[in-house]
């Protein structure tokens, strides 16, 4: 039974690669696994009204409020995702949809706001398709926001559920699939409890090159082959570094991560970079800064110029004092984010 009207509201995360998704097929399939860290600062609040049709329409009807705007330049963007659910949720032409979105990141600060964004919406069209539903367990209404929210955008499906989420059929890793997220199976040592993410903000700019056109660049890439054959090998790896809290080779298959995606830019056709001169300066003041106080601070990299700063929590204060002495400096306007992981989405 169709309700009539109503609205239903989530706060999802974003997420941070370790081992990174770059290059997929059709229908958002990836073309390697991935695993990645939920946030837990960073994140999209939606909801969305929904009020029933007199009669279903022949497109898609909904508004959209950014903080409290119109923003008209984000409805292409819904309205593909729209198209590309609509045969997994066949009620979507029945409502007209207010959804009103806001980041707690602020606006154009150079962090992809498409996980937790696509993600918050997908959990709110399947609390309606709950409703319709009336009996739907947990794992249902999980697996498929998963599902549904890679539709919108891939490394959303990662958004749902946390702490640790591997997305990608990958033969060591019981149950993965590359059409949703699964909340990491296997033991994780305490070591990695609270695990802290400092994002600084290097460039806050607009990407000059859209993740989209990134993994359509990953076909026929020279290395790709290679390329997708190591992140099975690094997710393989990680299992034992989870367990272990073998920080060490965590940081190691982090870091190395992190650079061949920016490679694979590099050595794309045509080539691009999206790091910057400071987010070098960065990455060498975090290696030398390693090397002298044995800790075991390390970064990683999305698709931008901003760099995560990961550290366990047992070294929050040291790492802290260099961060804020040493690496602000290449910060835009001085701007850092303070985050660590997450559990996931949560309904409001
Ligand atoms: O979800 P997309 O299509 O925006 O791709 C994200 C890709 C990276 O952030 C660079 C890596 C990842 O696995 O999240």
């Amino acid at each position: 039974l169709l309700p009539e009207s109503g609205s239903h509201s989530w706060r999802s995360p974003s997420n941070i690669a370790l081992v990174k998704y770059w290059g997929k097929k059709e229908n958002q399939i990836p073309a390697n696994p991935s695993i990645s860290f939920t946030l837990d600062t960073c994140a999209t609040t939606t909801s969305l009204e929904f009020k029933r049709l007199k009669e279903a329409g022949s497109d898609f009807s909904f508004e959209l409020f950014f903080e409290d705007k119109p923003k008209e330049s984000f409805k292409p963007k819904i309205r593909k995702f729209f198209e590309r659910i609509e045969p997994y949720c066949p009620y979507l032409k029945q409502y007209h949809f207010t959804i009103r979105t806001s980041n707690s990141f602020p606006h154009s600060s150079g962090i992809a706001s498409s996980a937790s964004g696509m993600s918050a919406l997908a959990l709110c069209i399947m609390s309606l398709e709950k409703e319709i539903d009336g009996k739907m367990n947990d794992e249902y209404f999980n697996r498929k926001a998963s599902f549904i929210a890679r539709l919108g955008s891939g490394s959303a499906c990662r958004s749902i559920e946390g702490d640790l989420v591997v997305w990608g059929s990958h033969k060591k890793t019981e149950g993965s699939s590359d059409l949703f997220g699964l909340k990491y199976p296997y033991e994780v040592h305490s070591l990695f409890k609270n695990y802290q993410d400092t994002i600084l903000l290097v460039d806050k700019g607009e990407k000059q090159v859209s993740s989209t056109v990134g993994h359509e660049l990953m076909h026929d890439h020279p290395f790709a082959a290679s390329r997708f054959e190591q992140a099975h090998k690094n997710l393989d790896e990680l299992q034992n570094v989870f367990r272990e809290g073998d920080l060490d080779r965590f940081i190691e298959i982090v870091e190395s991560e992190a650079l061949t995606l920016h490679a694979m830019m590099m050595t794309s056709l045509p080539y691009f970079i999206l790091m910057r001169p400071n987010t070098l300066e960065i990455i060498n003041r975090i290696w030398a800064f390693r090397k002298e106080s044995g800790s075991h601070i390390c970064f990683t990299l999305d698709a931008g110029a901003n760099v995560h700063v990961l550290y366990p929590e047992s070294e929050k204060e040291e790492v802290n004092g260099f961060i804020e002495r040493e690496l602000v400096a290449y910060c835009q306007n001085g701007h850092y984010i303070c985050d660590q992981i997450g559990f996931g989405a949560k309904k409001l």
